[in-house]
């Protein structure tokens, strides 16, 4: 049986940390996600999939991909998606599907200005050291009117909500993931990323201060994930 890892980031976000803890997580990542989920994180794929609407013959890049499990949802759409992210071990998990995949870091993408139709991440951002900059990337390899879509964690909008999901997060997450994760103390960081994590308002800014025009946002599951979308001015 393969040996354990137990790397897990601080809240610096340490690139090289970052990176090693998910090369930890990444064997069993798509059934931890499911599991810790209970199965939402299928629908919200699919919501991202819609906010994008990617058409075929459009170029997508899915920033931050993994495994690319996000990117087979993409796919769908028969636009033409390629998957990136600076974890060779999720990159490597993920070898089984029938997608393009490059290995990059989101604060210096290796991909030459204007290249995208649109640029997604879904539950990337929140680990990125610095995700201004990473914004700044995402606008300069988008094409001139091209789509930006954010799905990550967020704040409960619903009081009783936000309270159970709190504690859900900081108590018994970290006991699901002892049952099923190739690497539990990734998920004592997840959670505490999540809570250090702007909410939704506090995000648009950020967006918008990256340069993205047309910021908007929508909850999913109350809150506890949103789509943030912009768009890259110009024609
Ligand atoms: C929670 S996983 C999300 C994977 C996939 N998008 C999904 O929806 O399941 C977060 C991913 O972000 C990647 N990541 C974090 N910081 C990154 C960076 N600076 N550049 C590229 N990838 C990064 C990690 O390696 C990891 O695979």
């Amino acid at each position: 049986m393969a040996k354990t890892q137990s790397v897990r980031a601080s809240l610096d976000k340490q690139p090289h940390e970052v990176a090693s803890m998910f090369d930890g997580v990444a064997r069993r990542y798509d059934l931890t996600n499911t599991v810790i989920s209970a199965g939402q994180d299928r629908y919200w794929r699919w919501m991202t999939r819609r906010a994008i609407t990617p058409r075929p013959g459009e170029q997508i890049l899915d920033l931050a991909a993994g495994t690319g499990v996000s990117t087979v949802e993409l796919g769908k759409s028969g636009a033409w998606c390629v998957a990136a992210d600076f974890s060779q071990g999720m990159l490597a998990a993920g070898q089984f599907r029938d997608v393009p995949m490059v290995a990059g870091d989101a604060m210096a993408l290796p991909f030459a200005d204007n290249s995208f139709d649109a640029v997604t991440i879904s539950f990337g951002l929140r680990n990125v050291a610095d995700i201004d900059l990473a914004m700044r990337e995402m606008l300069r390899v988008t094409k001139p009117g091209g789509r930006l879509v954010i799905c990550e964690f967020s704040t409960p909008v619903i009081p009783v909500l936000k309270t159970v999901y709190m504690e859900y997060l900081m108590k018994a997450l970290p006991r699901v993931a002892r049952t099923v994760s190739s690497n539990p103390d990734a998920y004592v960081y997840l959670a505490e990323s999540i809570r250090a994590w702007p909410n939704q308002r506090q995000l648009g800014r950020r967006v918008a201060d990256a340069g993205w025009a047309g910021v908007k946002w929508r909850n999913l599951t109350g809150g506890v994930v949103a789509l943030h979308r912009g768009y890259k001015l110009g024609s």
